[in-house]
């Protein structure tokens, strides 16, 4: 038997998983993935740019980078960014393969073996794998339509032994769906300051609104700068381009960044060139800004189209969120329900979601699932929901 390590070892493929390898049938309707519109994707823009550059982009493309990424990249990037109100000049910007890789660095550099780290509850699964893989004792703090509990966060910040960090998705939230108040970021950074708890913020939906009355919601904490708390703030262009870049970003006070390009030296060396050279390209030829105006407009159709019908089809019973932007709506069973059980009944019936202990640091608190409208036509929202009201019902009464 080979002797591998505690922290792989801590690491569990979930039932779900298992349950979730059942679901690939070609028939089966799909609201588990957090992936953007197969169909929306940018590919003759994509072409058009790359064929427009000029020989010696080209070869850059297939050449090694730098570490924290492709100098033109840095600087196009660092505009989109301040453009948003990031202190992109006071801080240090990093290109990583995806953000994912953003989250395992921070988690590296941060995180020995039972140190405690906050996260929300629910927190994205990629954060909690990231940080259980270095060992994170995770404590998570429940989150609600605002934002964080406010109260349990500052009984955690004033422990005697603070932890590491915090990590928190507060826009459009994956699972959670929610986008956090004004007031409570403002809360959220009192709590913090001169607690030696740094903050890492990812903004991998931020872009993603339904309307701009949001807009205010949307600025993030990063961009106040707020003294006494380092903030390391992460995004990604998965998103708002495509995963299969695998590119995102961090940035982060000098200090702490200087210890993640050490670690993302050993972890790839740079991320990759090719597809930096057309993010360069398409951000220089703001064809970023209208590619992101098309897809908001679509995923508001798909998120209006999905909550028509769980309005249509679900019990009365079970609570959820009318989405302001992003690509999911959680929804809230009562108290004791299985989401397990009712995702076996969905996918006997055809369809699929995540159910919530996947997005529980604990992996236990269960009357919760999470559907994504991002990837279906309105035509499989429409079949697709019904049958998950009626595994909802079939479990639930
Ligand atoms: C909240 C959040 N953060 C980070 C990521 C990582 O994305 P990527 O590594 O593709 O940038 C995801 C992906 O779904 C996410 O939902």
């Amino acid at each position: 038997m080979p002797r591998f390590s505690q922290s792989v070892s801590a690491l569990r493929s979930s039932a779900i998983r298992e349950l979730m390898s059942l679901a690939s049938r070609p028939d089966i309707i799909s609201f588990a993935g957090g992936m953007p519109g197969n169909e929306l994707f940018p590919v003759a823009e994509v072409e058009e740019l790359f064929r427009g550059l000029d020989d010696k982009s080209k070869r850059a493309a297939f050449q090694y980078g730098p570490t924290p990424g492709l100098p033109s990249l840095l600087e196009s990037l660092g505009g989109y960014l301040e453009r948003k109100g990031l202190p992109v000049k006071t801080n240090r910007l990093m290109v990583t393969t995806g953000s994912q890789q953003a989250l395992s660095i921070l988690a590296k550099a941060f995180i020995d073996p039972g140190d405690r780290v906050l996260t929300e509850y629910p927190c994205f699964i990629g954060a909690i794998a990231a940080f259980r893989s270095c060992g994170a004792d995770i404590a998570s703090i429940p989150v609600d339509e605002e934002g964080i509990d406010i109260a349990m966060l500052r009984k955690e910040a004033e422990r005697a032994d603070p932890a590491k960090f915090l990590y928190i998705t507060p826009y459009f939230h994956n699972p959670a769906g929610m986008l956090y108040t004004t007031e409570r970021k403002q809360q959220l950074i009192e709590a913090l300051q001169g607690r030696d708890i740094p903050l890492i913020e990812d903004d991998a939906y931020g872009d993603l609104w339904f309307s701009e009355e949001h807009l205010d919601r949307l600025k993030p904490i990063k961009s106040l700068d707020p003294e006494g708390l380092d903030v390391c703030y992460t995004g990604s262009f998965s998103k708002i381009l495509g995963p299969g870049l695998r590119l995102g970003w961090m940035l982060a006070p000098e200090a702490i960044w200087e210890k993640c390009e050490l670690i993302k030296q050993s972890a790839d060396a740079c991320s990759p060139s090719f597809t930096q050279v057309i993010a360069d390209a398409f951000i220089r030829s703001g064809k970023i800004d209208t590619y992101i105006a098309s897809v908001r407009q679509e995923y508001k159709k798909r998120a209006a189209c999905m909550t028509d019908a769980l309005r249509r089809h679900l019990p009365d019973y079970v609570q959820w969120n009318e989405p302001k932007g992003g690509f999911y709506i959680w929804l809230t069973l009562p108290e004791g329900a299985d989401a397990t059980a009712i995702l076996k009944r969905a996918i006997e019936g055809g369809a699929v979601f995540v159910t919530g202990s996947t997005f529980d640091p604990d992996g236990t608190r269960n009357n919760t699932m999470r559907l994504s409208y991002c990837n279906n036509t309105p035509g499989e929202i429409e079949r697709g929901i019904p049958i998950v009201a009626q595994a909802i019902r079939a479990v639930c009464g």
